[in-house]
């Protein structure tokens, strides 16, 4: 999900995207990539844009205090949450591009998850994920696949457009799997491989999913950022009561279903 810088203001934003959004929508894929990576004891493990930290709590499931694993996000909203959730895990502020490095320290296991699509310097970002990694560590990039691949999102993003004009939505803005492998290999990586996961994501109540996709959408495009807060309410609104009809047809009597896809590279050190 991307973050609105008006959402971002709001101190509950973070908190409706822990609440609603990272169980259904991010934990799964979390589990996926660590099943892949095959954790042991005592590795070292970064989640960079960690968000509300869904990847570093995995993480910390899997190894314990047997781990040392470190969280890192730009957002301090984000984090506010993350740290009330998982007191125990190293928190971070920074950003992914200049990465609040400890003297000499690595990581044996390196995870960015769906954050690569935001980063305005993407070979910044990777070469720190390069200077992150330990020699023989290894990493995991997911990025979402183009949302014109992915029937739900497209239908809910054209019924935006129509109250807001074009919206490019930067949260499935990078899913060319051959640009992320280049990104990689660019940056010194060896191994690279990526293949595209799809899934069924399941909400119990597709409400609050609706809303939160409807502001990120909203704050996204060109008309929104020019909005007032009332007007941005206004409009909200009435693009969450006017997708009804595009939810109706994943609808399934206990709450939405649709299949989402994401393209997850590994590489290693
Ligand atoms: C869609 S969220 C993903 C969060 C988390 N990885 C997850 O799976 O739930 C994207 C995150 O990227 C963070 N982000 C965006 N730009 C960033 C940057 N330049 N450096 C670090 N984090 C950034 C945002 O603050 C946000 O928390």
């Amino acid at each position: 999900m991307t973050l609105p810088s008006y959402a971002m203001n709001q101190a509950t934003f973070s908190e409706m995207y822990e609440r609603w959004l990272v169980d259904p929508l991010f934990r799964p894929w979390a589990e996926m990539t660590f099943d892949e990576l095959e954790l042991s004891p005592g590795d070292r493990v970064l989640d960079i844009a960690c968000g509300t930290g869904i990847v570093a709590r995995v993480a910390k499931e899997r190894l314990g205090d047997a781990g040392y694993i470190v969280g890192i996000d730009i957002s301090s909203d984000m984090l506010a949450v993350a740290r009330a959730v998982a007191p125990r895990i190293d928190w971070r502020e920074g950003n992914a591009s200049a990465l609040p490095f400890r003297d000499g320290e690595q990581f044996d296991i390196v995870v960015c998850q769906q954050g690569m699509q935001f980063f305005p310097d993407k070979h910044a970002a990777t070469a720190q994920m390069r200077r992150a990694l330990a020699k023989g560590g290894r990493l995991a990039v997911a990025t979402w696949r183009s949302d014109d691949e992915i029937p739900f999102v497209r239908e809910l993003r054209r019924v935006a457009e129509r109250h807001l004009g074009a919206i490019a939505d930067q949260r499935y803005s990078f899913g060319d799997a051959a640009a992320l492998e280049a990104l990689l290999r660019d940056a010194g990586f060896h191994g690279v491989r990526s293949r595209t996961i799809s899934r069924t994501i399941r909400f119990k109540d597709g409400a609050p999913f609706l809303r939160l996709n409807t502001m990120a959408l909203v704050g996204m495009s060109a008309a929104g950022k020019d909005m007032g807060d009332q007007e941005r309410k206004r409009v909200v609104e009435k693009v969450v009561s006017e997708s009804a009809p595009a939810l109706q047809p994943y609808s399934d009597g206990s709450g939405i279903a649709f299949e989402l896809s994401t393209n997850l590279a590994t590489a290693r050190g």
